[in-house]
């Protein structure tokens, strides 16, 4: 089913007047606070539109709440029955330092077409459309992967750039990376980021790859579908009650991997508003008594854009 057009504006709408929230704890050093103005910002402001929403990806379950939890029902119930991923801040570290790269996230699908993904960590791999589908795979090895791009880019592996989280449980990947000769940019936080930087040849990312939120990896998916990029991820389950919750979720196999349309199925709409600048988008600015936010906007049946508002302070 194809997702209204109208409802792109009110998504915007949605991740900017969080990020606007989000904005006079930059700096602060608090990172619970600033996620929590982004979080209530986007519970309010959804609960007034006119869909039928259910949070399948959020940053937490019940019994965590004030955060958006699985399961949550979001808006007056009246319009079209939508499925909600939602990271109200990613990157919550550099809204909190006042680091570059902060977002507010959203994507949206008809009900059952986004995947129900408990919180958990994934292993994930994204390359650009340039690259054949059939030339990388999470099971491949890592020589080969690169291999592989390397030749379809028509290119030294030397030349090859790859973007991964800056993390110990990276050390191996990133010691067989170094023997390669490949390019790394090590990213301390944001992997919806990371992963969209394979989505335009001016980010100069080839390949990003490793372990880091399922959300986030969920998320980084639904754009990339619009951009026909690839993604696969593999959630990583390690404590009983990971497991656990998994089942209930109705996850039989453990260690599946998924391809991007298990993830997201059909249309979508997946909007990233800057909180501060970063790779993809601008910041929230402040000019002549007016917020002005960046949002990169993806539709799949339809557009990807960004877009500029405006926002007096009220
Ligand atoms: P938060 O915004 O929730 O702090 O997440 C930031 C992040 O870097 C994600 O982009 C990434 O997927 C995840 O944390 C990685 O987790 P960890 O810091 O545990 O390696």
């Amino acid at each position: 089913m194809i997702l209204d057009k109208k409802l792109i504006d009110k998504f915007i709408n949605i991740t900017s007047n969080a990020a606007i929230s989000c904005k006079k704890y930059i700096g602060k050093n608090d990172k619970i606070i600033a996620d929590k103005a982004a979080t209530d910002s986007i519970r309010k402001n959804l609960n007034i539109l006119d869909i039928d929403g259910k949070v399948v990806i959020g940053e937490g379950e019940l019994d965590e709440a004030p955060m958006l939890y699985i399961g949550e029902k979001l808006g007056t119930g009246k319009g079209p029955s939508i499925d909600i991923a939602v990271d109200p801040l990613e990157g919550t570290n550099f809204a909190a330092k006042n680091l570059p790269g902060s977002l507010s996230v959203i994507a949206i699908a008809s009900k059952g077409n986004l995947f129900n993904a408990p919180e958990t960590y994934m292993d994930k791999l994204a390359v650009g459309k340039d690259v054949p589908k059939d030339a990388t795979d999470l099971d491949f090895s890592l020589e080969k992967n690169i291999k592989n791009i390397a030749e379809a880019k028509n290119k030294d592996i030397s030349q090859i750039n790859a973007c991964l989280l800056d993390r110990p449980r990276h050390k191996e990947i990133i010691k067989k990376l170094n023997d390669l000769k490949v390019n790394l940019k090590l990213i301390s936080d944001g992997d919806i980021s990371g992963a969209l930087l394979v989505t335009d040849v001016k980010y100069n990312i080839d390949i990003f790859l490793g372990i880091g939120g399922g959300p986030e990896g969920v998320l980084a998916a639904s754009a990339l579908d619009a951009f026909n990029c690839k993604f696969q991820g593999r959630f990583l389950f390690k404590t009983d009650k990971d497991k656990n919750r998994a089942k209930k979720m109705g996850i039989k196999d453990l260690n599946k991997k998924y391809e991007i349309n298990e993830i997201i199925k059909g249309d979508s709409i997946f909007c990233a508003t800057g909180i501060t600048t970063g790779d993809l988008v601008k910041g929230v600015e402040l000019k002549n008594e007016k917020f002005i936010t960046e949002t990169l906007v993806t539709h799949k049946s339809s557009t990807i854009k960004i877009v500029k508002k405006e926002v007096p302070i009220t």
